[in-house]
């Protein structure tokens, strides 16, 4: 089932989203959290780290497991999804490092870093929150359409249309990494509860296409319609094509 909360802009999708997650944590401090990157969650990151400052939300028995990292960037490269967490969340709150899992980039062999991953997520216990930021294809993680659903952690080769989006974060776009790990779909799924954050009028077409057209792997996204708790919050641009629906 999915619910859709629309709000007013990108700082009040920020600060809902964060409340979700800050619901989660004060519920159930042991939670496991499921994180994305990419530019959508950052204002839900840095009101979580408000929560922190305010003594609101304590993030010491918290466990994260990251989506997905690039394939061939250490930990400490400005781009690697991991510095990313540690830069906007990580190094921000009381969370235990040893507690927070993003795929090893540098794991050259890919069948290995897939494996490990998979492990690493099985022995969480499982997602209790995952957070999703969805691609303007529909990619959820970095699952891009496909002709099928992959389960697992897997490799995968970025569209051209992901390394465009992604080249404003790099000095050049011959600077993006074209391969990546990330987590499948099935493990995605398997969370308990789905967050959804989506913002702005470019991901308007790719929302309706997700949550109200066909279930196909073509557009990742829209397996999501099949989960039983999943929530989107999004502003008003990114809902502006389907307002009238929800
Ligand atoms: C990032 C991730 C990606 C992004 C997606 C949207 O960990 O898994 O699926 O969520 O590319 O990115 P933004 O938020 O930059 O539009």
């Amino acid at each position: 089932m999915i619910r859709f909360i629309c709000t007013k802009d990108y700082d009040d999708m920020s600060r809902k989203a964060a409340n979700i997650i800050g619901a989660q944590i004060v519920a159930k401090p042991d939670s496991v959290l499921g994180l994305a990157t990419g530019s959508t969650p950052i204002g839900a990151y840095a009101r979580l780290v408000e929560g922190y400052e305010q003594g609101d939300l304590d993030f010491s028995r918290v466990t994260s497991v990251n989506l997905d990292e690039y394939r061939g960037l250490p930990h400490d490269n400005d781009q690697s999804y991991y510095y990313f967490m540690n830069y906007h969340l990580f190094s921000k709150v009381n969370i235990d490092v040893n507690n927070t899992y993003v795929p090893d980039g540098m794991i050259a062999d890919a069948d290995e870093a897939c494996k490990k991953y998979d492990e690493i997520v099985k022995n969480t216990g499982g997602v209790d929150l995952q957070l999703l930021g969805m691609g303007h294809n529909g990619h959820i993680g970095f699952n891009e359409p496909s002709d099928v659903f992959v389960k697992g952690t897997n490799c995968v080769n970025l569209t051209q249309s992901t390394i465009d989006a992604n080249a404003r974060f790099f000095a050049s776009k011959e600077d993006v990494p074209t391969q990546a790990y990330t987590m499948g779909i099935q493990t995605i799924m398997n969370a308990k509860k789905i967050l959804v954050v989506v913002n702005g009028e470019g991901k308007a077409d790719i929302v309706k296409k997700a949550f109200f057209g066909d279930i196909t792997p073509q557009v990742p996204a829209s397996i999501l319609q099949l989960h039983p708790d999943v929530i989107v919050v999004g502003d008003e641009a990114a809902f502006s094509q389907i307002k009238d629906m929800i």
